[in-house]
């Protein structure tokens, strides 16, 4: 670490060197609440300020409005930041729980384009496909990205919610820079067959949700009693009634870690899944998200604490007793094509 900085690591074989954390925007313009936009503005700088280079956005997140909301930043940093977006996931106006997949070349050239415009800027850093559709030939679709590459559009592939399988499937077609899978105490599925085959080819590994949503926090412990109405969170199983109050008492380790160590919660969850990662032998770059400078500075400051051997045994079985599915539908998750 140098200038009060996180330290860096490789975004997939040859690639840039990115912050050892990131950040998940998508909370600023959806799904988790009203955001405080000056806050939200002030928070990227401050992420940036840390060491934090690789900021994630995709198009569906507030209908567009998360990557306009970004253009600014983008044009002010362009050389600074690592920029990620993603396609695939269609949405209708009438149904606002509706979420098509789409992966016809077609669509992807389509998509590129409203991205790169929304965003500001005539190149994307990391392009990836949000979500699989199995109708569509994976070596199809990857064609089309790498089409993008060769047209300088975009520099590098990813892909979110893969198998292990689809992952070697997809880089045997174009070099796959990152994988973006959730991953964090509370969800391991990625563990099974994902962590692995990138392991294999040199895929950074990017770990979405890695607080669990805000859960692994303690911020909230039920959130149909304590979040809004709409906030996405009342709508996940594992969040709501009798799971979340099963599996806020999986925290317990959570918490009596994180006091030993005078740190917080969200700072051992953190901490976790970059030790856990080294596990498997991959760099990982998770992608926590926040919309305020206090958070983000605590949770860069997750980069500096380590578990111990006996913490971590403690936290071992936590996600093997986490109750409800991490989605009301899980049909579009790597876990239903494993
Ligand atoms: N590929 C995919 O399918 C996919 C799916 C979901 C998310 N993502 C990406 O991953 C990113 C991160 O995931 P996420 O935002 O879903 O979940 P997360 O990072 O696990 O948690 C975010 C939530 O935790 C809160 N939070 C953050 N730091 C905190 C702290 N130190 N203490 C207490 N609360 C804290 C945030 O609230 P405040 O904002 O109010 O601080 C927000 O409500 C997203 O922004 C998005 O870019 C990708």
């Amino acid at each position: 670490m140098t200038d009060n900085k996180i330290a860096t690591v490789e975004l997939g074989r040859g690639g840039p060197q990115v912050g050892v954390q990131g950040l998940g925007c998508m909370g600023i313009s959806e799904f988790y609440g009203d955001t405080d936009e000056v806050s939200a503005r002030e928070t990227l700088e401050t992420a940036l300020a840390a060491g934090v280079t690789l900021f994630d956005t995709a198009d569906i997140y507030g209908g567009g409005a998360n990557e306009t909301f970004l253009a600014p930043f983008v044009g002010a940093h362009r050389d600074e930041i690592t920029l990620a977006t993603k396609f695939a996931i269609q949405r209708r106006d009438d149904d606002p729980h509706y979420r098509g997949v789409n992966n016809d070349p077609a669509y992807i050239r389509q998509a590129v384009e409203a991205s790169l415009r929304r965003l500001g800027t005539d190149v994307i850093d990391l392009y990836y496909m949000h979500r699989r559709d199995p109708n569509v030939p994976l070596a199809e679709s990857v064609g089309a990205m790498a089409e993008l590459v060769e047209q300088g559009k975009v520099k590098r592939l990813g892909l979110s919610e893969v198998t292990g399988a689809e992952l070697r499937e997809a880089h045997a077609v174009h070099p796959i820079a990152a994988l973006q899978s959730e991953w964090s105490l509370f969800s391991r599925d990625v563990e099974r067959s994902a962590v692995p085959a990138a392991v294999e080819l040199g895929v950074t590994v990017v770990p979405y949700s890695p607080l669990g949503r805000g859960f692994l926090t303690g911020s909230f412990a039920d959130a149909g009693k304590e979040l809004s109405q709409g906030d996405i969170r009342t709508y996940q199983p594992r969040f709501n009634g009798d799971n979340a109050r099963r599996n806020a008492a999986l925290l317990e380790p959570v918490h009596k870690i994180a006091a030993a160590h005078g740190a917080s919660a969200a700072q051992v969850a953190l901490a976790w899944v970059q030790q856990r990662a080294q596990v498997h032998g991959t760099p990982v770059v998770p992608i926590p998200g926040t919309r305020r400078s206090s958070r983000l500075l605590e949770n860069v400051g997750a980069t500096r604490l380590t578990l111990t051997a006996d913490e971590l045994a403690l936290l071992e079985p936590i996600a093997g007793r986490v109750a409800g599915d991490r989605y009301p539908d899980m049909s579009s998750t790597s876990a239903a094509r494993e």
